[in-house]
């Protein structure tokens, strides 16, 4: 069993204010993405002491969305910066070029995010990736806690479960979309881009 543990958030839970609050970023780290790190280890113990086939295919699907949760509330925490930080600006780069060349301009790919996310049916994930197939840089959604997976190579993520936003914004999960550009951490998008795009 692996012994996973809690990240600790690289700034303070009202960090985010006003755009998201003390209060769910304290239930969203402390609860949310603690349940997950537990089922994970239950379910991974679970696993190892399983001895038929069918007993470990069972316990598959609570390992994928517990392991899911925990990897992308991982990825969650870093890809977010206080408002006005350094972190939370597009500075000319690799990762502004690679915006320009894929969409555009930064307002069309937040716009063509925020659509694709606020589609998201129940539960899941708005994703900014880079394809390591293509070399572009493409929007993706996923469901539940599903991972990005290879070839692509997540470098923003946008939480679309209503943990992430309705103490703060009720039913309104585009107004969420729309506030959380004022928090992404670009700096860490960029540094994920540049790793993902290195000549293997
Ligand atoms: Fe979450």
């Amino acid at each position: 069993m692996s012994d996973y543990t809690l990240p600790t958030l690289p700034y303070a839970y009202n960090a985010l204010e006003p755009y998201i609050s003390e209060e769910i970023m304290t239930i969203h780290h402390t609860k949310h993405h603690q349940a997950y790190i537990n089922a994970l280890k239950t379910a991974e113990a679970s696993y190892a002491q399983a001895a038929a086939p069918k007993e470990r295919i069972a316990l598959q699907a609570a390992i994928k969305f517990n392991g899911g949760g925990h990897i992308n509330h991982s990825l969650f925490w870093k890809n977010l910066a206080p408002a006005n930080s350094d972190a939370a600006k597009l500075k000319a780069g690799p990762l502004q070029d690679a915006i320009n060349r894929d969409f555009g301009s930064l307002d069309n790919l937040k716009a063509e995010l925020n659509a694709s996310s606020a589609a998201v049916q129940g539960s899941g994930w708005g994703w900014l990736v880079y394809n390591k197939k293509t070399g572009k840089t493409e929007i993706l959604t996923l469901p539940n806690q599903d991972p990005v997976l290879p070839p692509y190579v997540p470098l923003i993520g946008i939480d679309v479960w209503e943990h992430a936003y309705y103490l703060q914004y009720k039913n309104v999960r585009p107004d969420y979309l729309k506030a959380i550009w004022n928090v992404i951490n670009f700096e860490e998008a960029e540094k994920r881009l540049v790793e993902a795009s290195k000549v293997c």
